[in-house]
């Protein structure tokens, strides 16, 4: 097990955000894994790639990211069962799939961020969610210390949550995720960009336009440090949406199952007239207004100061309250953003 004490962490957010913390643990294993927990005391943030965090305060907790790696699979006849360990690279599972002609995560390729993480907000992009493909999750629970299988319905996946987010948030460990995978392709095209001329599309063309479209839209956290949406996409009721949509009849929006409707956060941020408005060192991206950028290494307390004006800015103009996607952390450990403000 690799362990540094203290250890700086600008290089594993992918807001380039200043931190460090006072211990910093990489366990390849559960056996690594426990000794590192016990050696913080159970006290520490768990982090996957850094993609989706946002380090509120200079310092934090412990850290430990744990680093399995492996993956297996188990032939259904027309599906596969494909366990892969929690510390694989996310978008280098999409792209063995692809080449494996395992089917069902084309559309979600690129997205940053480790396998483990994905369940935690079930990511999801282009038409597709991680719900539609999970069959199980291994679970490694801190108080009872052994190794638990969730099923998919014991996941409560919806929109960008998870029982990992809420009843369980804290109290375990992702070891492993089971994805049922098709072995015949079927491309899922609803998404708009995902036009093709000719017939025959393969999950390879998928993959690629995917990658095309994230590119052109998402700045690459490499170049320009962000966190990919920063809010999440707001639910409202039927009420607002017709008062709304009366006033703005092209505002897009999705229709849930349950009379509710999915607005852009994006185009709610861009028509508030905060599309590329800078603060200080950071500021809002040019191009898809739910991207933050922190453009000058600022410290993640102007981040906050930023997505408070973001959020003030869209209630005074929608009545609609933006949440976050991203996870707050503070020196003691996951907090909310109204604890940071
Ligand atoms: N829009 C604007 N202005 C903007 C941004 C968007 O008007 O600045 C409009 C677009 O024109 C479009 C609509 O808003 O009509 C939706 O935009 P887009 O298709 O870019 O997707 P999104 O709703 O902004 C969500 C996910 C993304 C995912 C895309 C594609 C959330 C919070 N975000 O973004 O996920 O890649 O759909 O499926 O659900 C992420 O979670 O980090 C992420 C990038």
């Amino acid at each position: 097990m690799q362990s540094f004490q203290p250890f700086t962490l600008s290089e594993h957010n992918t807001l380039g955000v200043p931190a460090s913390c006072p211990q910093y643990f990489e366990p390849a294993n559960l056996e690594e894994f426990k000794l590192a927990y016990a050696a913080c005391q159970g006290n520490f943030y768990l982090l996957g790639e850094g993609s989706n965090t946002l380090f509120v305060d200079t310092d934090t907790p412990a850290i430990i990211r744990p680093r399995f790696l492996g993956k297996s699979t188990r032939d259904l006849g027309d599906y596969v069962l494909l366990t892969v360990s929690c510390g694989e690279n996310w978008h280098q599972l999409v792209t063995y799939c692809v080449a494996n002609g395992y089917y069902g995560i084309e559309n979600l390729a690129l997205i940053p961020g480790s396998v483990g993480a994905a369940p935690v907000q079930n990511i999801g992009a282009y038409g597709v969610e991680l719900s539609d493909v999970v069959h199980a999750v291994s679970w490694f629970d801190f108080a009872q210390q052994k190794v638990i299988e969730l099923e998919h319905s014991d996941c409560q996946f919806s929109y960008r949550e998870s029982i990992f987010k809420n009843t369980l948030q804290s109290k375990g460990v992702i070891t492993q995720v089971t994805f049922k995978l098709s072995k015949t392709f079927t491309a899922k095209l609803s998404y708009n960009g995902l036009n093709f001329e000719q017939d025959n599309v393969t999950a390879a063309d998928v993959m690629q336009r995917v990658i095309e479209i994230r590119e052109s839209k998402l700045p690459d956290p490499s170049k320009l440090p962000n966190a990919g949406s920063f809010f999440k996409n707001p639910i409202v009721e039927q009420a607002q949406y017709q008062a709304l949509i009366a006033k703005y009849p092209h505002m897009p929006s999705y229709k849930m199952n349950d009379n509710t409707y999915k607005l852009a956060a994006g185009w709610l941020i861009e028509k508030a007239g905060l599309k590329g408005f800078r603060l200080d060192g950071v500021g809002v991206h040019e191009k898809q207004a739910l991207v933050l950028i922190n453009y000058d290494g600022m410290a993640g307390n102007k981040i906050v100061e930023l997505a408070t004006i973001v959020m003030n800015k869209v209630d005074d103009s929608f009545n609609i309250l933006l949440e976050p996607e991203v996870r707050f952390v503070n020196h003691l450990g996951l907090t909310s953003m109204s604890e940071c403000q």
